[in-house]
């Protein structure tokens, strides 16, 4: 049984790993700002109310644990296109120091297919409307990356394609960057990555896109 900290646990993504590592017999603590939306009762499930932008909830959070999951996202609203945004790299600063306080090395971040080096392998006609959709998150998710591949921790950053909320399928894990395009994954199937990952750690120091 490993302890889990769940950052961004009260939807998405992050609630579908909740799930999956109790299911797993892992013990989990599930992150949020509304902690309370969890609608789940466990014995290994401990809800934390909090602010990843928050240094005193983080470093309390990370007590204690042997793996981090940082499932942060922000609305799919109108500021999402007029900005600024900056969640993804302040909340990974301030993460990424209590880890190294806490000699906490294990951390899988998702990000998303368009972070980092993989935005290249975007196609022509998909980058338009991701650029003006997703430019500015995902400039705050470059930098975001950057940090945690210099962090000296074993990071995975795992780069979903376009999410999708149904079942378990059997994904794609596309690690080497001539392979990295884009497609649909559900959020259960990121879930059950971000488990194996925490299980196996065979991943350390990669970003592999995800699709179906
Ligand atoms: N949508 C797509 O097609 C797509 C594709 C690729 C990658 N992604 C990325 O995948 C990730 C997960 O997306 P999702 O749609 O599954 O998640 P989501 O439903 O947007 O959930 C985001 C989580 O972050 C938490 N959160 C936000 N700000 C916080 C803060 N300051 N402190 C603590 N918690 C905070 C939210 O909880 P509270 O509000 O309760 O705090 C929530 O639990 C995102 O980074 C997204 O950009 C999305």
């Amino acid at each position: 049984m490993k302890k889990i900290l769940i950052i961004g646990a009260s939807s998405g993504i992050g609630l579908n790993t909740v799930k999956l590592a109790l299911a797993h017999g892992h013990y989990v603590k599930a992150f949020a700002r509304r902690a309370n939306r969890i609608d789940i009762s466990h014995r290994n499930l401990e809800k934390i109310t909090g602010n990843a932008l928050n240094i005193h909830d983080i470093s309390e959070a990370v007590k204690g644990v042997d793996a981090v999951i940082q499932c942060l996202g922000v609305p799919m609203n109108l500021k999402l296109i007029t900005g600024p945004i900056s969640l993804f790299s302040k909340s990974t600063k301030i993460l990424l120091q209590s880890l190294q306080d806490q000699s906490i090395s294990r951390l899988i971040t998702i990000t998303g297919f368009g972070a980092g080096d993989s935005r290249k392998s975007i196609s022509f006609v998909q980058r338009i409307a991701f650029e003006t959709i997703f430019g500015r998150a995902y400039r705050d998710k470059d930098i975001q990356e950057h940090l945690i591949k210099n962090s000296g921790l074993d990071w995975t950053i795992v780069r979903p394609g376009v999410l999708t909320n149904t079942g378990v399928q059997n994904p794609k894990v596309l690690v080497d960057s001539s392979d990295w395009r884009n497609g649909c994954i559900s959020r259960a199937t990121v879930a059950t990555f971000l488990i194996q990952q925490v299980e196996s750690n065979d991943l350390v120091g990669e970003c592999p896109v995800l699709i179906s």
